[in-house]
């Protein structure tokens, strides 16, 4: 297949491990710079260019596009489908995920458990909002947040208002959540596929903290999910219609917990955890799918009522 790559770098180890996947199985790949992508839209004719040459006939494009750069990245993305471009995450897939309140919805609507959520816009609600949770300790994450800052712990009343007074005065977009203490300060990030979960590590906070990223100090080891863990990971991946997705869980006592699902996860801690060839795998999708006889073969959601919300 001739596959495209979009990534604005392509030193970063997930991309170069796509490419050399995708060379290894005697595919043709270029790695294109979303921002380098410009489209022309007329009456069913989208063209695009990159750096001054008209580029088409791809097959099959895998977006990685980081979360600063989401709206231009998902224009091309939808320029690629647009043009017949198969790809495992289209880019309202993407979309639907990189909205936590959006996501934590369809989930939720579709029988997936998390952690029980509150959010709201203004001051005067706050303590009616926190009464809808129940008692601290709450955890309160900014809806930008990622690697782990941004998520706080708070154990008492006065300090989840304090937090969210303070929140609101820098105009962040927050959501409060019940803390799940008998998660232990561990999740498990699960690497779905297709219809399969690929690989999965546990990742441990170190000792002291509850947040269990690696750029916080986290420790990663290879876990084998169990059948339930598998089955929530690939569903909520399929709600959301990815294709390629780290659906993170935390375990708790009434089942799996998911705490979030992610569109473009990152291959190093993943491989260098479970020794697994993600790459390899995510190729061998991508290819499959590509194969579809109309080209467009996508994952999408499972229920038509998200389809609506579109
Ligand atoms: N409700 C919760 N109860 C217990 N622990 C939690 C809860 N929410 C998050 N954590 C812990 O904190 C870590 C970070 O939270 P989360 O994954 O939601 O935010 P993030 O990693 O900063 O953002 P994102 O994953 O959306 O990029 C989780 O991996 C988990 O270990
Ligand atoms: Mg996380």
């Amino acid at each position: 297949m001739k596959l495209a790559i979009l990534s604005r770098n392509a030193k970063l180890y997930s991309t170069k491990r796509l490419v050399e996947a995708a060379r290894v199985r005697g595919h043709s790949v270029r790695v294109l710079d979303p921002l380098r992508c410009y489209m022309k839209i007329g009456k069913g004719d989208f063209e695009m260019h990159y750096k001054g040459a008209r580029i088409s006939g791809y097959d099959a494009v895998i977006p990685r596009i980081g979360a600063s750069v989401t709206r231009y990245g998902t224009a091309v993305l939808r320029q690629f489908e647009l043009m017949g471009t198969t790809s495992p995450n289209s880019c309202d897939a993407i979309l639907r995920a990189r909205d936590k309140l959006r996501s934590h919805q369809l989930l939720a609507a579709e029988g997936i458990d998390l952690p029980a959520t509150v959010f709201g816009d203004n001051p005067d609600d706050t303590v009616d909002m926190l009464s809808m949770l129940g008692p601290p300790p709450h955890v309160i994450k900014l809806n930008e947040g990622a690697q782990g800052a941004g998520v706080m712990l708070t154990e008492k009343p006065s300090a989840s208002q304090a937090v969210i007074e303070a929140l609101r005065g820098l105009y962040a977009q927050f959501l409060v959540q019940e803390f799940v203490a008998e998660a232990q300060g561990a999740d498990l990030r699960c690497f779905v596929v297709g219809d399969r979960v690929v690989g999965a590590m546990k990742r441990q906070a170190p000792s002291g903290d509850f947040r269990s990223n690696l750029h916080r100090g986290g420790t990663a080891e290879p876990a084998e999910p169990r059948d339930d863990e598998v089955e929530v990971a690939v569903r909520a991946a399929k709600v959301l219609g990815l294709g390629i997705a780290g659906v993170d869980l935390i375990r708790s006592r009434r089942g799996p917990l998911v705490l979030e699902v992610n569109s473009s996860p990152g291959l190093e801690g993943i491989e260098a955890a479970t020794a697994v060839d993600i790459a390899g795998a995510i190729i061998d999708h991508v290819a499959a799918c590509a194969k579809e006889p109309n080209g467009r073969k996508r994952v999408k959601p499972l229920s038509a009522r998200s389809k609506k919300r579109d």
